[in-house]
């Protein structure tokens, strides 16, 4: 079994780390805050100093970061890392993975300089949340070189129940943005559709099983409604990160000048929202914000 290194132990990274770990790899992690990956030293993992120290000591790297700016600069040191990031420890013939929600530009940009060095570049963004992440049930986009991918495939398994490649560098962080734009639309139809049915005298729980007894059912009525109808908000994604992946969805649109009508309404919700107090909370709060903008009282944070 090769050792593994693992970058970023957030809410998604410490399910995947953990699943890496359960799959029997030896682990080597690194995390800005320090207590996040001592956790890991006493389920078996070792820690590391740096992200450098970390891809010197493995021959696959993974990393799992908040946002483009972030991954850009732990893996090539664009930023505070220079010196100390995953590119500077990076030989020849190791690979390096990153399961971030990135930009297809800036995954291009990390997947030259670590080919340069003789390494090999990966993206594996995930579809699937925290809790997804620890039944070990993600779908996986993988893009890059076939024999890359497979030889990350036996870690990644241990963490998903489907991977598909589909493409080259940039072609599955297009995907993972597309399906999120996809996603957020999807949860601000379905908040606007709750007020509308609650001032008309049906619940959102009503409404949520008549949907879910017809064609129209999908992940947003039949997972997303539950935050709704239990009034419980605590996140799976936050509004903060649906902030980030939208903004990035439509830079990515803007590039190929395809107009974001519905993402940019969407986008401006989902930003109010969090000006509203609401950024830590769960993704479906966007309904909160209809329910304060009408008078509804569809949770008792209206
Ligand atoms: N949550 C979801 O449902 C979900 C689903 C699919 C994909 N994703 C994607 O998965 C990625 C991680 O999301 P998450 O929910 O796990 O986020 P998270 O809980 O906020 O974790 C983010 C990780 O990035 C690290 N980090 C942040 N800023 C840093 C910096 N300046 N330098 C070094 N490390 C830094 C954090 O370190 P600290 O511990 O020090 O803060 C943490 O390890 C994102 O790209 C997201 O879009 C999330």
């Amino acid at each position: 079994m090769p050792e593994v290194g693992f970058i970023g132990l957030g809410r998604m990274g410490s399910r995947i780390a953990r699943n890496i770990l359960k799959g029997g790899f030896p682990l080597v992690v690194w995390n800005r805050t320090r207590e996040k990956a001592e956790e890991f030293a006493k389920l078996g993992a070792t820690l590391s100093d740096s992200p450098k120290k970390v891809a010197e000591r493995c021959s696959i790297v993974i990393s799992m970061l908040t946002d483009p700016v972030v991954t850009e600069n732990v893996l090539t040191g664009t930023g505070d890392m220079k010196g100390a990031s995953v590119l500077d420890g990076i030989q020849r013939g190791k690979i390096v993975v990153d399961m971030s929600t990135n930009h297809p530009m800036i995954s291009r940009r990390i997947a030259e300089k670590v080919r340069e060095k003789g390494g090999d570049f990966v993206e594996a963004p995930v579809v699937g949340g925290a809790f997804i992440a620890e039944q070990a049930r993600l779908t996986i986009l993988a893009a890059g070189r076939q024999e890359s991918v497979e030889a990350v495939s036996k870690v990644l398994q241990t963490t998903s129940q489907k991977i598909l490649h589909v493409g080259e560098i940039g072609a599955a962080s297009a995907i993972k943005l597309i399906l999120n734009l996809h996603l957020w639309i999807n949860m601000a139809g379905f908040a606007e559709c709750v007020v509308i049915a609650s001032k008309l005298g049906v619940k959102p729980k009503t409404l949520a099983e008549v949907f879910n007894n017809t064609v129209f059912k999908n992940y947003v009525t039949e997972y997303k409604s539950q935050k709704i109808i239990d009034d419980e908000w605590s996140p799976v994604a936050t509004i903060d990160l649906a902030v980030k992946d939208i903004k990035l969805a439509l830079e990515v649109a803007r590039d190929v000048d395809v107009p974001t009508f519905l993402g940019s309404v969407t986008k401006d919700l989902y930003v109010a929202t969090a000006q509203m107090g609401m950024r830590d909370l769960d993704v479906m709060a966007v309904a909160i914000t209809y329910g304060k903008l009408t008078n509804e009282k569809i949770s008792k944070l209206v």
